[in-house]
């Protein structure tokens, strides 16, 4: 028989705008993947990174986030049993998440530099703009994902669980000229 805590859970979906954006950023690499040379070699390696990492988000991250409004009114106790086993789930691949971003990011860097290199502002602004994705993700959706999980468990009188790791936590820094910085 079916865990009904787990069941209610896999019915959570992304909010909009999240899923909207990694639409969009999937729909520029399919496009960057098709220039030749070295900006299409780069995009499809940020590509090959890129999608089944957005796939992983979509089923672990983001649908964490449907509950917030909820979650902000003070309705814990109806949204605790969605939210609980996404939040194990999250947490258990939270490091491999990051761990991701660092790839990911080193990736965009690559690619930058192969359009800056070419003079291609087109693609140079999209991989700004998907590194800034990645950072936020970072810097804000990961960590307020994680709190989200925390404070339903301590409102339910559960110890927090989900903790971040200052040694994982540390740059994916790239600046806007193409250079790492860590
Ligand atoms: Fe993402
Ligand atoms: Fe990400």
């Amino acid at each position: 028989m079916m865990n009904p805590r787990v069941l209610r859970s896999e019915k959570l979906s992304a909010p909009d705008a999240m899923r909207l954006e990694h639409d969009e950023m999937r729909a520029q690499l399919v496009s960057a993947s098709m220039e030749a040379g070295p900006i299409g070699d780069a995009a499809r390696r940020v590509a090959r990174l890129c999608v089944p990492h957005f796939e992983q988000e979509e089923k672990l991250v983001f649908p964490i986030f449907e509950l917030l409004h909820s979650l902000a009114l003070g309705d814990v106790q109806r949204e605790a049993a969605a939210v609980l086993p996404l939040v194990s789930r999250f947490c258990a691949r939270h490091d491999r998440l990051h761990r991701h971003h660092k790839s990911i990011v080193s990736a965009i860097g690559a690619l930058l530099a192969a359009a800056h290199k070419e003079h291609n502002r087109e693609i140079a602004t999209f991989a700004q703009r998907l590194w800034l994705h990645e950072r936020t993700e970072d810097a804000v959706i990961y960590p307020m994902a994680t709190l989200a999980g925390n404070y339903v468990r301590e409102a339910l009188g559960l110890r927090p669980r989900c903790q971040e790791d200052r040694k994982t936590r540390r740059s994916c820094n790239i600046a806007a000229s193409g250079q790492m910085v860590n």
